[in-house]
């Protein structure tokens, strides 16, 4: 691949403070292995409407700012999804902090949002160890970590599943072989780090979508006291 120049991280946040206030907003992150995505999704969905959360995913802001015309970095997007490796973190981070700053200026009509507390549930992110450290530093340290387990046999079915009508391009056989070994090598790391800090919960996401929601709702209940 050729080499792209990216804007440092300096650049981008030349503040040395975070852009948000830890106090000003609950961000939870969503993350399981490859096409974890079917229950995550629904369980996400759920989330939003009962307790006013704004969704965020990190894959389909990528998605999206891929197919931007006029995009810099379109084809680098393009690329890194395919071969299923983690796109540098410059541009995911940024795509995150413009996404929240545009839910802050056009908040959802709920209690929680109207209470003046931002609710994020920022999926897929962050899944390489770079990210984590830097979303904590440059944008607002994160509350919780839901982390939605299955088989593998599950998450082959469910993509191979999905493939037929997904349309996305790292939906087969060889793409999903890459992206297992980097969420194995790369991501995994991510969750066991936020573990050992007593920040990350996992949850079986084999049962039905009602039994996991329960304990999703324990979860937030217990860890962020809503
Ligand atoms: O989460 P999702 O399966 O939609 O992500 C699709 C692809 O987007 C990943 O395989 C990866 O290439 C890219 N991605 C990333 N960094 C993230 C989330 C997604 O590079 N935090
Ligand atoms: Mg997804």
């Amino acid at each position: 691949m050729a080499p792209l120049a990216l804007p440092d991280m300096a650049a981008l946040f030349p503040s040395d403070k975070p852009v948000f206030e830890k106090d000003s907003c609950d961000v939870v992150f969503v993350l399981g292995g490859p096409g974890a995505g079917y229950g995550k999704g629904t369980q996400c969905a759920l989330l939003v409407q009962d307790y006013g959360f704004v969704h965020l995913s990190a894959g389909d802001l990528l998605r999206a700012e891929q197919d931007r015309a006029g995009s810099q970095y379109g084809d680098l997007i393009r690329q890194y999804i395919k071969d299923g490796l983690i796109v540098p973190q410059e541009v995911t981070i940024k795509l995150l902090e413009n996404a929240m700053s545009e839910a802050y200026a056009n908040p959802p009509n709920n209690d929680a949002w109207k209470s003046g507390k931002g609710r994020f549930l920022i999926d897929g992110f962050p899944r390489k160890m770079d990210q984590a450290l830097m979303f904590d530093k440059v944008i607002v340290q994160n509350s919780l970590v839901l982390f939605f387990d299955t088989s593998d046999e599950v998450m082959v079915e469910r993509v191979m599943g999905r493939a037929k009508t997904s349309g996305r391009a790292d939906d087969n056989v060889e793409s999903l072989k890459k992206r297992f070994v980097t969420f194995r090598e790369t991501s995994m790391p991510v969750v066991e780090y936020y573990k050992e800090k007593g920040l990350a919960v996992v949850v079986d996401a084999s049962p039905s979508t009602d039994v996991v929601y329960a304990e999703v709702k324990k979860v937030l209940a217990e860890k962020l006291h809503i």
